[in-house]
């Protein structure tokens, strides 16, 4: 049947996906333009079973995919909104999100520069409402458009009906994998102003005049940081963080506290307290322990890394390995942040 798509057979993922898993998609799509977006949306039906990739890091492939892999590539940034105080940028979902935090920081356009050097594309940094040193980005977010898959309707999500939590979003949870986004509204500002309330910002900025500080000084400082403590997925393969930070309740963390002196935690806007994941899994003696090809990052240990050649299965059974060893001892149960498939 000729859908009007290029779409090709027995395509290698493996430069697809940030783990560098060695897996094939039977078929494989990429979508460059609103119409290729449209025409896969109207044929959506026949298509199936389909998965839809952006950037590929936040992602484990355990098998082949036997169904048609749909790979967003449409780019675009554009401006649709100003005013003497803000102003309001339309991206693509295809965009690097990177390329956009960049664009940002040159323009002086203020609160997104504290989520510079996350992998991936710009539609897929709601779904699991991507964050990084005190900023997600439903700080940001005016709006998501795209495609309900069942309906073939365009719909546009609020920022409150996008349902954001830590991680988490209504296309993580009710319409998971059923709702293709196609452009991002973000608004940012154009006044200076800047959030540095986590630790090692506060430590390096806390006490200079905010008028001395640049965006460029922000993002700089963040960049460095990440690149100290985060793999190059280009020569590690790795998505960051594989689990999300636990959280657990006062009576729990009380008896933590007793037993381990060291443990690190801070409070949640839920009123419970959040545990560094990182700190239970070093704890557990998996930093830099390596299994077959298969390790905790020796600098992170909440980020699980592939030294070549790993399965997504090997990888799998190393993160299993992890959960009934922290489970047993600080009675925690870590979930996945990465999407497993
Ligand atoms: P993919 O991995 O391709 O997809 C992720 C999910 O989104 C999948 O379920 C996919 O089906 C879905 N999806 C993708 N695009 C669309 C779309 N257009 N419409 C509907 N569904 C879609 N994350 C953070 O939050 N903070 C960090 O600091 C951070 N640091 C990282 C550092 C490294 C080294 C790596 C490798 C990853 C890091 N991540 C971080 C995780 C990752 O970068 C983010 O989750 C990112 O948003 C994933 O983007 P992607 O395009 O690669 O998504
Ligand atoms: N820690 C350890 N040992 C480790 C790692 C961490 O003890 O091996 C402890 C340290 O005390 C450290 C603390 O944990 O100070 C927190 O570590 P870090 O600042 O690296 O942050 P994180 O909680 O491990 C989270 C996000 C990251 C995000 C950073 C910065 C999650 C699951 N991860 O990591 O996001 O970049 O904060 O804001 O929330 C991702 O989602 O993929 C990701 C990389």
């Amino acid at each position: 049947m000729n859908h009007g798509l290029q779409i090709q057979e027995n395509y290698s993922l493996r430069n697809y996906n940030t783990f560098n898993i060695d897996v094939s998609a039977a078929r494989f799509v990429e979508l460059i333009s609103d119409d290729d977006i449209k025409k896969f949306v109207s044929q959506v039906k026949v298509l199936q079973p389909i998965y839809i990739l952006g950037g590929g890091s936040n992602v484990l492939f355990l098998n082949d995919f036997r169904g048609l892999v749909v790979s967003i590539a449409t780019k675009r940034i554009q401006k649709i909104d100003e005013t003497e105080s803000s102003i309001d940028l339309e991206c693509a979902a295809g965009e690097t999100w990177n390329d956009v935090v960049s664009f940002c920081v040159k323009n002086n356009y203020y609160g997104i520069e504290n989520l510079v050097l996350i992998p991936g594309t710009v539609g897929a940094a709601p779904i699991q409402n991507i964050g990084a040193y005190g900023v997600e980005i439903k700080d940001i977010l005016i709006n998501v458009e795209g495609f309900d898959l069942d309906s073939k309707k365009l719909l546009t999500f609020t920022n409150k009906e996008c349902e954001f939590n830590y991680r988490s979003s209504i296309f993580k949870t009710k319409l998971n994998g059923k709702f293709l986004i196609t452009k991002v509204r973000v608004r940012l500002s154009k006044e200076k102003k800047y959030q540095l309330n986590y630790r090692a910002l506060n430590e390096k900025f806390g006490n200079q005049n905010i008028e001395s500080i640049s965006i460029q000084d922000v993002a700089n400082y963040i960049k460095q940081i990440r690149l100290e403590k985060l793999p190059d997925h280009t020569k590690l393969g790795n998505a960051g963080s594989f689990f999300k930070n636990p959280e657990i309740d006062i009576e729990h963390l009380e008896e933590l506290k007793k037993q381990f002196k060291g443990i690190v935690y801070f409070a949640a806007a839920t009123g419970n307290y959040k545990i560094a994941a990182g700190w239970l899994i070093e704890e557990c003696g998996f930093k830099g322990k390596r299994i077959g090809n298969v390790s905790c990052y020796e600098k992170q240990a909440l980020v699980i890394v592939n030294h070549g050649g790993a399965t997504g299965n090997e990888i799998k059974e190393y993160a299993e390995k992890i959960q009934s060893a922290v489970k047993d001892k600080f009675r925690i149960s870590l979930i996945p942040e990465v999407n497993i498939i």
